[in-house]
């Protein structure tokens, strides 16, 4: 250690050198050409007196909370605690030093001093490091009382919407869900389904052919595909995109969506078609009246359209119902034998009945909507409005 060694000044008492006097003497008999300048080091230490070195622990246990409190990152903290206790060059190690510059029955009242100011600024650098490291995991600060932003994260369509209500309202009822391809065979589309071989449904001007397969014009065909694949009784649901070579207008789009269903079992008559659409007409729109149409289908026998009353104006007459006071919600009818027997299902001991609904156009009627485009336009000022 530096320390140790007699320098030019050496005035006091050093460690290992005993009394002054005797240093002075083996200074004195020095020969002149050894007595070389000390290193720089040991003239840089401080040399104190014991009220110095008091002081300018004091000065150090005083500034030293500050310094520690005003660290706001790791990094200020890793500064702060060179400065103050660091084992090079901080404040602390200077004391140290210096501390063996004092007068020996000085030491141990000084070395208590700088003992304590240790374990204080230690204790509190430790506390602020815990803290930093726990900001640090909550990441920036906060304030947990402001209003939160919500983001316009997208909602279910309003068609979806209509769909996912009917088969909730059919899942009640008994129904389960069936699904069949868009891409669809001539036959399941239109043979199977009865339809006479110059129907005009199946002109190319009305349909959309893929070389053999046609894009299905309706969900009927999955009739056709549930009944060769279980056995009766049969209650499904079955929703799913169609597609017709129709231009897009108010009321018409080439891709539209529609929902299927089908009842099959030994003794349904025509009463169970009426009060199960009833019921469904009244749980979804709320109490209503319905009534039945005659119509025509090959695939059912007798066939009818389904009314409701129209809920924008309640039966007095608006551009929505087309002043009727009612708007059509779905076709139905008594599966037609011939389908039955088409899918190896005997006509003589089963019946069923069948309906088709397009759940855009309820969608319109549900809101008042007086064009079907709308819906598929992607406005978003349009859409948000149905946001569950
Ligand atoms: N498939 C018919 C259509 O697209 C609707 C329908 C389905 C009618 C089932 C009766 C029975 O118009």
């Amino acid at each position: 250690m530096a320390s140790r060694r007699p320098s030019r000044n050496a005035g006091g008492p050093t460690q290992g050198f005993g009394s002054p006097l005797t240093l002075a003497i083996a200074l004195d008999f020095t020969p002149a050409v050894t007595r070389r300048p000390a290193p720089l080091t040991v003239s840089r230490i401080p040399r104190m007196t014991l009220d110095e070195f008091k002081s300018a622990a004091e000065s150090l246990r005083a500034d030293g909370p500050a310094q520690i409190a005003a660290a706001a990152t790791l990094e200020a903290w890793t500064d702060a605690r060179n400065h103050l206790v660091g084992r090079t060059s901080g404040r602390l190690s200077e004391l140290m030093t210096a501390l063996g510059t004092l007068p020996k029955d000085d030491r141990r009242e000084a070395g208590q001093l700088a003992n304590a100011v240790k374990q204080e600024l230690e204790a509190l650098l430790d506390a602020r490091h815990a803290e930093l490291m726990r900001q640090q995991q909550r990441g920036p600060a906060i304030d947990r009382t402001m209003p939160g932003r919500a983001a316009w994260r997208g909602s279910v369509h309003p068609v979806s919407l209509v769909i996912d209500e009917v088969v909730e309202i059919f899942r009640e009822l008994g129904f389960t869900i069936a699904l069949g391809p868009e891409a669809e065979h001539a036959w399941y589309n239109f043979g199977a389904l009865n339809f006479p071989a110059d129907h005009p449904a199946m002109d190319l001007h009305d349909t959309l052919y893929l070389d053999d397969l046609v894009l299905r014009t309706h969900t009927s065909p999955v009739q056709v595909r549930t009944l060769q694949q279980y056995p009766p009784p049969i209650r499904i649901l079955a929703p799913g995109n169609v597609y017709r070579a129709d231009p897009f207008d108010a009321s018409h789009a080439p891709m539209f969506s529609q929902v299927e269903g089908l009842v099959v079992d030994e003794g349904i008559t025509f009463a169970d078609l009426k009060a199960t659409l009833t019921r469904f007409a009244n749980r979804f729109f709320g109490e209503t009246k319905t009534r039945f149409r005659p119509s025509f289908f090959p695939f059912t026998e007798p066939s009818a359209e389904m009314d409701v009353r129209c809920g924008v104006c309640k039966g007095t007459g608006c551009p929505v119902c087309k002043n009727s006071g009612w708007v059509e919600i779905l076709g139905s009818g008594m599966v037609h034998p011939a389908v039955l027997e088409n899918a190896g299902i005997d006509s003589e001991r089963y019946t069923g009945w069948a309906f088709g609904m397009g759940p855009a156009r309820t969608a319109l009627a549900r809101h008042g909507i007086p064009d079907i485009r709308i819906l598929y336009d992607s406005d978003v000022r349009f859409l948000e409005q149905f946001a569950r």
